[in-house]
Parts: C-alpha cells; structure tokens; sequence
C-alpha cells in the first residue's frame, strides 16, 4: 500500500511524541510533520498535502473543531481523525457536523488508532480513485519516461542539492509522476534535503524476497512536494546489502512507474554508479568552476566515453556566479563540450533550505538559483540531442 501521509497536531509536545511511537508501529504511516495549533496545521496542509491531519480537539488559537471546519472547506480532499479525551455523544455529533471523518477518545491503542487510520485512508482513496481525471496516454507510457542521473567525479559539486530541486522543479509538471532514488549508499543524504525520516530504505527493499515489482517498491517511497523518494540506507555500513542487479531492476521498476527518475549518485564510480549511468536516459555530469573539478571531470568524461554514453550527457555548470576563477568559455575549451545550463551560487538560500528540509525551488521559485534549476529541467525536457 502507498505510504499514508499523515499530519500529527496536539499542542503537548508529550503526547506529540507518544502518538507518533504508536503510529510508528505501522510502516504505511508517514508523519510528514507536526503541528502544535490550528493555524500551524492550516500552513502545514497547504505546504505538505497530507492525506489525514490527525489532531487533538483541544487546542489554542484555533480548536480542533473550529479547525476541521477550515480544513473541510477549504481542503475537502484531507481526511480528519480528531482525538479527545471527551466521550460525550454531544462533542462527537460536533465533531462530524464540521466535517470530521472519525472521532477517537483517549486513551488510544496502537491497534485502536492504527486501525482507525487505515479505515479512513481506504474511504478517502476509495473516493478520490473514482474521480481520478484520465491520465493522457502519452504520459502513461513508458518509452516517454526517461531516467536521469546525476553524475560528477568531485565530492561537493552540488549533485545532490541539484538532483533534489530538479525532482521537485519536475514534480511541479508531473505531480506525483516523479520518482528520485538516493544512490549515495553510504552517504546519501536526500532523506535530509526532502524532510523524510524514512524506516524503508533501498537497504531492506535489497532484503524483499521477491524480485521488485512497482507494488513492492510503493512500500518504500516517500511522498515529498509531489516526489517519491527512495532513501539511502540509514547506517553507511547497511549500504553492503545494495547490488548493482538489485539496483538496476529497480531503476528499471521506477522507469515504469513515473515519468521521470532522477537519480544521486556519490563522486566515486563503483558497480553501482555504473549501472546508474548505463541506464540512464540522460546524464547530469555536474561541474563548477575549479581547477581539481576540471581535472577530475575529464577523467568523468573519459569514462563516459569509453562506456559510449557521451551522447546522452549534458554538462551542467553549478555555481556559476562564484568567485571569480575560471571562465566557463575557457572549461568547454578544456573539456571539449558545450555547457548547457548554468546554476548560479547562492549559500544563503542554498543553506536555509538544507537546514530546513524544504527545496529551494519551493522557498523561492523567483530566486535565480530556482531559475537555474528551471534551465537545467528544460534542457531534460528538450529532447536528446548533445
Ligand atoms: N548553487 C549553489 N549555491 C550555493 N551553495 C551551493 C550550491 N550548490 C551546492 N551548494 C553547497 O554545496 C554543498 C555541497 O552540495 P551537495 O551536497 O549537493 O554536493 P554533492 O556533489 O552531492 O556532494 P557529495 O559528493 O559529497 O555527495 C551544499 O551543502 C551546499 O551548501
Ligand atoms: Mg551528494
């Protein structure tokens, strides 16, 4: 089953906590965040478009109830699960009046809250799967889906900063039809960059007994600002249980599930990376305006090269409004190849988006750092040739 999206909202940061344990019993929940009045939630649904706001009745600013009526008005599509510690029929007949999908009295059972969850999303799903528009059949078929990898032979040249705006600049076309796979499998870090604390990862899907399936994989997707993550291992030392056959199936799997896959890669080229690059449809080779990155990459271009995947690689210019060093004309001199995009250097906005989970692209779409990732996505969407 596709992971349940669930907002927690009580403003007891004690009982936050101990729901959350309860809930984490489940592996189809996923917290997307927390919430501690009924302002806060009305943000983080706009922000997050979770499937059930799980939420206490008794809250300050906004109550629960003053709240659910917001929430059913202005987001039909949110389910409310409202907890209280009142049992009277009155507050429940409230509770439903304002649009409330199920009303729960403390205290609460795993088993109790966990069922409660489950019956709910099957209600919601059920009711948004017969209203599902039709998907146009171009977009349905999987010779137009295209995986993209990202690729650079120098620690730090922003791959991955790159990778996670580029799958959520990507998502804001096809929503819900991209997927990103961390394949930094002893330090990846998209998990961090997307605000996912994930208890699947690529490390127990390599553990599945079955060969992959795109029902299989669901289980180990996050969904983040319309982009299904499958996250990096949680310990570098898990990372041993990822193979490169594994991987190429699932890539293959995820090719045939979204419209686009955008793959991280670490700097070094191992089995892995390989297969990653061999079936990708287009290749970021990512570079920046310094000499050991310059040097480095002609060896990344050798080996493009001698794997004759030259031809589906795009050289992508990152922090191109640095400190002055090199001049971009003088690197595709060197390098013998055209830059096709350029994304320009900003750490203020660059850092306060990794500090806080939340992709550039969505802090601030006008920011020229934002624009930077609208080129590189167009030249994705432009077709194949060099
Ligand atoms: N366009 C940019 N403007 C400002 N800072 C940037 C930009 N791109 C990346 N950075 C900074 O560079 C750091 C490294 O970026 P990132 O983690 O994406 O590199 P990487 O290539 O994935 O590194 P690794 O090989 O270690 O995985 C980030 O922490 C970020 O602060
Ligand atoms: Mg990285």
């Amino acid at each position: 089953m596709k992971k349940i999206k669930l907002l927690l909202a009580d403003d007891n940061e004690y009982t936050r906590t101990s729901i959350r344990q309860l809930l984490e019993l489940d592996d189809a929940v996923d917290i997307v965040d927390e919430a501690c009045n009924g302002l806060e939630v009305m943000e983080k649904v706009e922000a997050l478009n979770p499937e059930i706001v799980l939420m206490d009745v008794n809250m300050p600013i906004m109550d629960g109830i003053e709240t659910t009526r917001e929430l059913t008005i202005k987001y039909p599509q949110v389910a409310v699960v409202l907890i209280s510690i009142n049992d009277e029929i009155q507050n429940f007949r409230q509770a439903m009046l304002a649009g409330a999908k199920e009303y729960l009295v403390k205290p609460l059972s795993a088993e109790e809250l966990n069922q409660a969850i489950r019956q709910v999303t099957e209600i919601i799903r059920e009711a948004s799967d017969n209203q599902q528009v039709e998907v146009p059949p171009s977009l349905n078929r999987a010779e137009n889906h295209k995986i993209v990898t990202v690729f650079g032979t120098k620690g730090g040249v922003g791959k991955s900063v790159v990778c996670t705006n580029l799958a959520v600049c990507a998502a804001q076309k096809y929503r819900g039809k991209v997927g990103l796979i961390d394949l930094d499998v002893q330090f990846g870090d998209l998990s961090i960059m997307m605000n996912v604390n994930p208890r699947m990862t690529i490390a127990e899907l390599m553990q599945e007994g079955e060969k992959p399936s795109p029902d299989i994989l669901e289980n180990y997707l996050y969904e983040r600002n319309g982009v299904h993550l499958l996250s990096a291992p949680n310990k570098p030392e898990l990372s041993e249980l990822v193979v490169a056959r594994g991987v190429k199936e699932i890539l293959n799997i995820s090719r045939s599930m979204f419209t686009y896959t955008f793959v991280d890669t670490p700097s070094f080229v191992d089995e892995i990376t390989l297969t990653a690059l061999e079936e990708a449809d287009i290749i970021l080779l990512m570079i920046s305006l310094d000499l050991p990155t310059i040097k480095n990459v002609k060896k990344g271009i050798d080996i493009l090269r001698t794997l004759q995947l030259l031809s589906r690689t795009r050289l992508i210019l990152n922090r191109s409004s640095g400190i002055a060093g090199l001049e971009p004309r003088d690197v595709e001199r060197v390098l013998d190849m055209k830059i096709k995009a350029e994304v320009p250097s900003d750490g203020k906005l660059v850092v306060s988006s990794l500090n806080q989970g939340i992709p550039f692209v969505k802090m601030n779409p006008k920011a020229a750092v934002s624009k930077g990732i609208e080129a590189v996505f167009q030249v994705i969407e432009n077709g194949r040739d060099v």
